[in-house]
């Protein structure tokens, strides 16, 4: 049922906290430590890796994408991400020290799936991180690490995404600790700081009011843009996703620095633009390049809303609004930024008086190729 709630959706978004809070319960002690029992692959099998290619489709290859930065920064194993339909089809270099990581919140995917069969077909490690316990992929998998989001029922996925990124982080993390990283005190005390994100999540859902008021303002809005650096650039893809799939608005997410290869002539008057901006405190050259984008779109006419740091004093002086979250580690900022993005996207759907638990032409599984 939807306990009350206008939509699937908007109960699914508030679970978040939950879905999060639920997926890391017992994985990360209070030291930091990550465990992660009954996986179904050896540690001697994932010390031996040399390469991750992460398989997906839609939201959960952008959370693949924040994988990537996790993985790379803190275990210092390449990472390539793939969307699932197109990684059998470039004859990918795929070995017994290879280990593919299929991210689907079904398990029913059909493309995630036969992208599995390959892999293992290549005689590649697959581990699969499913939401939906017993589901195809993760049967046919080595190993599954399930996020424990509970049961999606909307279309459009939300806390399913924020336990996909969680159990991204917790592998990486795992990864990190157990093989040894020269960035071990910074792994636990992100593992330390990721248990508290969930009370984060919720602060992230309370401030729900100034973002609607948002959506309210751009009722009339035909094409948004979203950009962002580093791990903001999957949140803006996602950003841009999500108000495509709810509000039938046509939405494009960019890397920031991208912009000026060519996408900048799309900027005249009044274009909005949503602008994820990495925490000053953690990342203040990230920081500055992202201010020097905004600049950019603002010389253009562009309207832009920044998502930024609680703490931020300095992104105010060039957007046109801010909505705030609190101030996190760059690689848990997608836990937090991804929120308003979320209901901006559901704001605008209801302005429009669509539903948005079933979107037109859509289904919850993709189960044919
Ligand atoms: O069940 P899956 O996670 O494998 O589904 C993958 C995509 O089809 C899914 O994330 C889709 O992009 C959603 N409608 C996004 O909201």
């Amino acid at each position: 049922s939807k306990g009350g709630h206008a939509s699937f959706m908007v109960k699914e978004m508030l679970e978040q906290p939950e879905a999060v809070r639920r997926t890391i319960q017992d994985r990360i002690g209070i030291d930091g430590s990550v465990r992660l029992d009954g996986l179904g692959i050896e540690e001697s099998t994932f010390a031996r890796i040399n390469k991750v290619v992460v398989v997906a489709c839609g939201t959960a290859s952008y959370g693949g994408q924040i994988a990537k930065y996790a993985i790379e920064r803190w275990c210092r194993i390449p990472v390539e991400v793939d969307l699932a339909h197109e990684f059998r089809y470039r004859t990918p270099l795929l070995d017994a020290r290879t280990l593919v990581v299929a991210i689907s919140q079904s398990g029913e995917t059909m493309d995630t799936l036969m992208a599995v069969r390959y892999a293992r077909e290549q005689g590649a490690v697959v581990l699969s991180i499913c939401n939906t316990q017993g589901s195809t992929i993760a049967r046919e998998s080595n190993g599954v690490l399930h996020t424990l989001a509970g049961p999606e029922i909307a279309v459009a996925s939300t806390k399913a995404f924020l336990a996909q990124v969680t159990a991204n982080l917790l592998l990486a993390l795992y990864l990190a600790q157990f093989r040894g990283s020269a960035l071990r005190e910074e792994t636990f005390a992100v593992a330390k700081e990721l248990r508290r994100i969930p009370d984060l999540i919720q602060r992230t859902l309370d401030r729900a009011g100034r973002v609607n008021a948002l959506a309210a303002d751009l009722r009339e809005a035909t094409s948004v843009l979203f950009i962002g650096r580093h791990v903001g650039f999957p949140v803006a893809l996602e950003g841009a996703l999500k108000l495509k799939e709810l509000a039938y608005i046509h939405a494009e997410g960019f890397a920031a620095g991208e912009l000026k290869h060519g996408a900048i002539a799309l900027i005249d008057q009044g274009q909005p633009v949503i602008v994820i901006v990495p925490s000053l405190r953690h990342s203040s050259l990230l920081h500055a390049k992202v201010m020097s984008t905004i600049q950019e779109v603002k010389a253009r006419g562009g309207w832009v809303v920044a998502v930024a740091d609680d703490g931020d004093g300095v992104v105010a002086e060039w957007a046109d609004e801010v909505i705030a979250v609190p101030e996190s580690s760059p690689l848990l900022a997608p836990l937090l930024t991804t929120v308003p993005l979320q209901l901006f996207a559901a704001g605008l759907a209801a302005e429009k008086g669509l539903d948005v638990d079933q979107p037109r032409n859509l289904a919850k599984s993709v189960t044919v190729e």
